[in-house]
């Protein structure tokens, strides 16, 4: 016998806009939402995000985007309000804020009643980009990351780049990395729109082309088993540099370097020899850093890489860059690692 399951939610709205419209989030169930909001935002823009509900939140649980509150723990004071106030089986969480607060909303809305409708406002560059997109719900586990945690995307996802005027500068810096990454995957134009100073009328344009090339790998594997891994680009260095710097580093910065390094990577292995100057200038053009600056040893970085749990016997696959719009997976043994690595760090020195 075989049964084929029309698994739910089955596909996501995206709406990307400046400003955050009134009425923009109309919940299908129709019935009042549970919201879910990061309390420094709604410190600044409580007024504009009730207007934009519709209909108006039953319940509002705020949540301070901290790592360390990133757990099981928050899961379940989340749920118990869900509890308290009686949201249903075809009930609704909508989650506002940067990618913590939605990773978590999301995999208690994932939970909750074997899961509700679920709306996502992303109020981070990095959120608005990436996160906000692809179903990634989850809490950290032990001071490890995302180890608990589901697919579960989003219904709908309203963007709206006027969040970004009251982001600190150098969070919005984090998330032109991301987009950067997103550029050199699939989209080559989304470079031109990058920089220090982008003007708040092209944000839009920034954030719904990254989504729609994002939008396009998570389809082709929506649970993580092969192609979505490209959107690693950067990561794997990157963690090592962020880890390795005692997190002087910021996830967007190591994912800067981590991209840089990895186009050498790709260079010594018959890549185009100028992608990374071009990255060079682009993440310089930003405001990010390209060089490792006495913030990081390299010897930690290889030791970070070599005591990853990911390290088995027959390597660790890569993302590397060839081009743009030309990224590969590719696994690399243990000694091929450590010489190419080499040459990453040289990048970055
Ligand atoms: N942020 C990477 C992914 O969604 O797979």
């Amino acid at each position: 016998m075989r049964f084929d399951w029309s698994v739910s939610p089955s596909s996501t709205e995206v709406k990307v806009n400046r400003i955050l419209d009134a009425d923009a989030v109309q919940l299908r169930s129709g019935s009042s939402p549970f919201l879910v909001v990061d309390s420094e935002v709604w410190r600044l823009w409580e007024s504009e995000i009730v207007r934009a509900i519709r209909p108006e939140p039953a319940e509002v649980f705020t949540v301070d985007a901290r790592e360390d509150l990133k757990t099981v723990r928050t899961v379940e004071s989340l749920c118990a309000a869900m509890f308290e106030s009686g949201t249903h089986r075809d009930g609704s969480l909508v989650a506002v804020g940067g990618g913590l607060t939605c990773d978590v909303a999301a995999f208690a809305a994932s939970i909750w009643l074997r899961g509700i409708e679920l709306v996502l406002v992303p109020t981070t560059l990095l959120a608005m980009v990436d996160a906000c997109l692809g179903g990634k719900t989850g809490v950290n586990l032990a001071g490890a990351k995302n180890q608990i945690g589901s697919f579960y995307p989003a219904g709908l996802v309203v963007v709206a780049t006027d969040f970004l005027r009251t982001l600190p500068r150098a969070e919005v810096l984090q998330g032109m990395a991301e987009a950067l990454k997103t550029s050199v995957l699939a989209d080559r134009d989304i470079a031109e729109l990058l920089g220090s100073d982008v003007g708040k009328d092209r944000l839009p344009e920034l954030v719904r082309r990254c989504l729609a090339a994002k939008g396009a790998i998570v389809a082709r594997d929506l649970r993580d088993l092969g192609g979505r891994r490209l959107l690693n680009l950067g990561h794997t260095l990157g963690h090592a540099l962020e880890s390795s710097s005692g997190f002087e580093y910021s996830h967007g910065q190591a994912v800067g370097l981590g991209m840089l390094g990895a186009a050498a990577m790709a260079a010594r292995r018959g890549g185009r020899p100028a992608l990374a100057g071009e990255l060079r200038g682009i993440l310089e053009s930003i405001g990010l850093p390209v060089r490792l600056e006495g913030k990081v040893d390299p010897a930690a970085v290889t030791s970070f890489l070599d005591h990853d749990k990911k390290t088995g016997g027959d390597g660790r696959t890569w993302v590397l860059p060839y081009d743009w719009e030309d990224c590969r997976l590719e696994n690399l043994s243990p000694r091929e690692e450590a010489a190419l690595l080499e040459v990453a760090l040289g990048e970055l020195r």
